[in-house]
């Protein structure tokens, strides 16, 4: 079968390969893989820029939907369509980048009635990351009444996705992206208001600066998610996701005992399996979004994998990558 493997042959970067097909073992399902999706951390995986695979080689790739070919002792019929995102795939264990992928059972979750296995993986980690942030953040008492809620990298994966939840939720959403040319896409999105990235740093230099916004969702981290948390209302909720600006985080701790801000650290890859189940059902039903059409943008094959990776990680991409592995 083809597979996108990461190894130390080629300067620990994913190169397409003929590999054997996998053979069930106990404990795993044997998934045909029909859809994955490109994420950043893929991205990271696959220009070998960040520490993301744990063992060499490895098939690299966070997601995967498709059917059930051998299920073990698991209670998956054969046929049955399943999806799977994070719990380590692509990065401890061989992942989604392959015709036929082995998946622990564990981490199986069956496709909700209400979503195709196309629409599952226009989501993926990134849509399933956005749930997560809305859940938490409600968890924690977040309401559309505490104010906007500002996304960052919202042309992004994740961005996209949460800017077009939490709308649907009742929140005005403040998308924060330098791509002018996606401006109009992310007000069909739902969002309000657009900011640059200058914008949001705009009078931001104090500890603690008047209040801006109800709460937020960071993709960026460094002086972005900064500026979030010196701005966030009284009990408001910060969602901590990624680091594509940066991986510091230079703050005070004057948002935090003087307004009650809560900075809420979100880890897809580590929820654990009845949210994750539950999840994805609301992501079927009430939480999917209206335009989901309009989330998916280019649909690659493996091969294009190692190209669009670049790509990404230059700023150059936006709305969500599709992976097409077998029709
Ligand atoms: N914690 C978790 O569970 C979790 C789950 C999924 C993803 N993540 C992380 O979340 C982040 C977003 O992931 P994704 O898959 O949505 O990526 P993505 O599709 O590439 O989106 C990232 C967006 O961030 C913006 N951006 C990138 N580099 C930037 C920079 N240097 N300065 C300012 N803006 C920049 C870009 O938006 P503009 O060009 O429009 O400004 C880009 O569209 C990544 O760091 C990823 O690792 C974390």
């Amino acid at each position: 079968m083809r597979a996108l493997q990461v190894s130390n042959r080629n300067s620990y970067r994913g190169e397409l390969v003929d590999a054997a097909e996998p053979l069930p073992r106990a404990g795993q399902v044997l998934v045909r893989v029909r859809y994955s999706s490109l994420n950043y951390k893929d991205a990271l995986a696959i220009t070998g820029r960040g520490r993301i695979v744990r063992k060499l080689p490895l098939i690299a790739g966070i997601d995967l939907a498709g059917e059930v070919l051998d299920a073990g002792t698991a209670p998956f019929s054969r046929g049955a369509q399943v999806l799977a995102t994070g719990c380590g795939l692509g990065e401890e264990h061989d992942g989604g980048y392959c015709e036929v992928a082995t998946v622990a059972a564990a981490h199986v979750i069956p496709l909700p009635r209400d979503l195709t296995l196309r629409e599952a993986m226009i989501l993926g980690t990134a849509g399933f990351t956005a749930a997560l942030c809305l859940e938490q953040m409600e968890r924690n008492a977040q309401t559309p009444e505490l104010g906007d809620i500002v996304v960052t990298g919202a042309s992004g994966g994740v961005g996209s996705i949460a800017v077009a939840i939490f709308s649907q939720r009742g929140y005005r959403v403040l998308a924060v992206s330098d791509k002018r040319d996606r401006h109009t896409w992310l007000q069909q999105l739902g969002a309000e208001k657009i900011f640059t990235t200058s914008q949001l740093l705009e009078h931001s230099s104090a500890p603690l600066t008047s209040v801006r916004w109800g709460g937020g969702v960071d993709n960026l981290g460094g002086t972005y998610l900064t500026a979030l948390l010196k701005a966030t209302a009284l009990h408001g909720n910060v969602a901590c996701v990624g680091l594509a600006a940066s991986a510091t985080l230079n703050s005070t701790v004057f948002p935090h005992i003087l307004r009650g801000v809560n900075l809420l650290g979100i880890s897809s890859n580590n929820c654990p399996h009845s949210q994750r189940g539950r999840l994805w059902q609301r992501l079927a039903t009430e939480l999917k979004p209206r335009q989901l059409d309009m989330l998916g943008g280019k649909e690659i094959t493996l091969a294009d994998l190692p190209a669009a990776a670049e790509q990404m990680l230059a700023r150059k991409t936006s709305k969500r990558i599709l992976v097409r592995v077998t029709k």
